[in-house]
């Protein structure tokens, strides 16, 4: 690592290669789960599309380190609301460079179910599943145990936009995002789901996400939907590369 940083109470990272933030994640990952499983049998993770992750997800399907796949369930952080075998779907992603690859049993992935009449009802189908897996009463939300994100240039996260009706959501565990917001409509965990996780990654890498960085952590722009990510209980951590940092004031 080449050096660390406080954010509030959020920790940033910064690495020299892409392939120490994926290793740094992979073994924060193995410790994590390795406490969830002792505390309750299960380790619930929540993963996301976009380029960044794709080098995490490709060493996590290569790793040395026994990664405890039969204890763990994986869910989309969202999803486009298109099939499975879609160039955009996440799932389609997430399936050929990590599902196929690592001892983890069907039943214990969960896509997004996007063969629904409307990104809505496939919106409430995911509620219906987050519900069953997390046994989760009326009005209780799941607990992630970890969530890696990223963080678009304009500031989303997952597939929260800078301005949705969706970031004032605070009923809904899944929401699905309108056409005229994104290439594609969308189906997304909504803010409070993601601020009940114990524990969350950001993972930015590239020049070209400095300056929404910057805006974050030395603007601190609350009205960005990455800024209003919060971690209650465990660590809010940003993996950066030094691109991706060179625009902050500590760097
Ligand atoms: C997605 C996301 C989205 C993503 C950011 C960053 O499915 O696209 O979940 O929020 O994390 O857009 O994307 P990159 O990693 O491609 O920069």
């Amino acid at each position: 690592m080449d050096h660390k940083m406080k954010f509030g109470r959020s920790k940033v990272c910064v690495f020299d290669h892409q392939n120490e933030i994926s290793d740094f994640v992979i073994r924060t990952w193995d410790r994590i789960s390795r406490r969830a499983i002792g505390r309750k049998g299960l380790f619930f993770v929540g993963l996301s599309g976009g380029k960044t992750p794709v080098d995490l997800y490709l060493r996590l399907s290569n790793t040395k380190e026994t990664l405890l796949w039969e204890k763990t369930h994986v869910f989309l952080v969202d999803e486009r609301f298109v099939p499975f075998e879609h160039p955009d779907s996440n799932y389609r992603m997430l399936k050929e460079t990590l599902l196929d690859h690592v001892p983890i049993p069907r039943e214990n992935i969960h896509p997004i179910p996007t063969g629904r009449s409307t990104p809505q009802a496939s919106a409430t189908a995911y509620e219906e599943d987050l519900e069953k897996s997390f046994g989760l009463s009326e009005n209780q939300f799941p607990e992630f145990d970890l969530l890696i994100l990223g963080i678009g240039e304009d500031g989303h996260t997952a597939s929260l936009f800078p301005g949705s009706p969706v970031l004032n959501d605070r009923m809904s565990l899944v929401a699905s995002i309108p056409l005229n917001e994104a290439k594609h409509s969308r189906i997304t965990l909504t803010l409070p789901v993601i601020n009940h996780a114990r524990h969350i990654f950001f993972l930015l890498t590239g020049k070209d996400k400095a300056p929404v960085l910057r805006k974050i952590m030395d603007e601190r722009d609350g009205s960005l939907p990455a800024s209003m990510v919060h971690c209650k209980k465990g660590s809010l951590i940003f993996a950066l590369d030094r691109e991706a940092s060179i625009l902050l004031s500590g760097s």
